[in-house]
């Protein structure tokens, strides 16, 4: 069996960021781990350094991979966090960097072997509930039958780990890929799975694009129906990564009822059309207080914001969660609502959810005849 000094010699013949120090004398190596014979390593870059560091990344994969013993190799690219988050580009921007590249329609499959149909959930703004929603729809959609993936896109706040109860790293299959954790059904895959909880990244251009196609690419998903992917806020660099290298099949927009949230939510919804990813709709979370004692209604902020919102933009309106404390506990727990208790309240919005993403999926143009389903 290998150890540290044999995985500093295998990387010795690697150049590091700067194309001429080796790596291990670069300084920027921030952690190797190995498990069951398979060696973790993340390699600190800055930005500017990023978008020339995919070569060194595959060689120091390549060269753990070829360690006497070694069943399979990762190497990440991680850099410091920066004071602020990373900027989020303004909608306007969209299609930067993306000049004559034509996006995938829904019609063209998603583009990832094995995965038939990638749905998106996005929201303007952050903590309107988007992983919440992501984990309860993916739950759900399993519950219909359907073999469900779950990638975890958020790279600068990744929450389904703690949403699954899930943690540890994944294995990884014959070959290097990582193999996705599998809970309630659906098999999830995070960043959070491969760095540190508190590992200081922060993804940015060409890095997000590397991270994202490790994430989405090198994973032993098998087949599936429907991958749904947890965006993170706003309508950056990861939004238009996918838009724009995956065929995204559709998009859910979340959102909460207050106006500010609904005004991101009309950004985010102006993105995709921006870059023809089809909406399937707006779903509405938190929109009213369900009181745990009474199980009366309080319509706290204005409700039916959304469904006011989606009939304006003319897209479809998804139906409305209620701000509850079993929404959250359960998510705190590990155990997503819809997953606990399905036959709940609370639960029924999503599974709703659930219902009518698979209904639309049914709907999108397909590369064969579409198949029609007499319910
Ligand atoms: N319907 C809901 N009722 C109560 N709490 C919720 C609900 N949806 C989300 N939350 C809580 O709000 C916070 C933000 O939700 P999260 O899903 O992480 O949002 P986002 O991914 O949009 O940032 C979390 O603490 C979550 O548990
Ligand atoms: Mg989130």
């Amino acid at each position: 069996m290998f150890n540290n000094d044999d995985i500093l010699a295998a990387l010795n013949n690697v150049a590091g960021p700067d194309g001429k120090t080796p790596l291990p004398q670069s300084g920027a190596i921030s952690g190797v781990s190995i498990r069951e014979g398979k060696v973790f390593l993340s390699i600190s870059v800055t930005p500017e350094q990023a978008p020339h560091c995919e070569p060194m990344r595959l060689a120091a994969e390549e060269a753990l991979k070829a360690l006497p013993g070694a069943k399979g190799a990762l190497a990440v690219l991680t850099s410091e966090r920066a004071p602020q988050s990373a900027p989020q580009a303004a909608p306007q921007n969209a299609p930067r960097g993306g000049h004559g590249h034509a996006p995938r329609g829904a019609s063209q499959g998603s583009g990832v072997e094995g995965i038939k149909k990638i749905v998106a959930v996005a929201s303007g703004k952050g903590g309107v509930g988007k992983s919440t929603t992501s984990a309860n729809l993916a739950i759900g959609l399993a519950r219909l039958g359907l073999k469900v993936g779950l990638l975890d896109a958020d790279l600068f706040g990744p929450s389904q780990p703690r949403l699954f109860g899930l943690s540890g790293r994944p294995d990884l299959a014959e070959g290097g890929a990582l193999v996705p954790m599998e809970k309630f059904g659906v098999k999830v895959m995070s960043i959070g799975f491969l760095v540190p909880d508190d590992a200081a990244i922060v993804w940015r251009g060409p890095m997000v694009m590397s991270a994202l196609t490790q994430l989405l690419r090198d994973v032993s998903w098998g087949e599936l129906d429907v991958l749904v992917v947890d965006m993170p806020p706003g309508t950056g660099d990861t939004q238009l990564t996918m838009a724009q290298n995956v065929g995204l099949a559709g998009a859910v927009i979340v959102s909460t009822p207050q106006d500010l949230a609904l005004i991101d939510a009309r950004r985010g919804i102006a993105m995709f059309n921006q870059v023809h990813v089809p909406i399937i709709g707006l779903f509405e979370n938190m929109s009213y207080f369900l009181c745990p004692h009474c199980g009366g209604r309080t319509e706290i902020f204005a409700h039916g914001g959304a469904r006011a919102e989606a009939e304006k933009m003319d897209v479809p309106f998804l139906g409305d969660a209620p701000l509850d404390a079993m929404v959250r506990e359960t998510s705190d727990a590990g155990l997503p609502v819809v997953a606990k208790d399905p036959e709940s309240p609370q639960a029924k919005p999503y599974l709703a959810l659930a219902e009518k993403v698979r209904d639309a999926l049914n709907q999108a143009p397909a590369k064969k005849a579409p198949k029609i389903a007499v319910e």
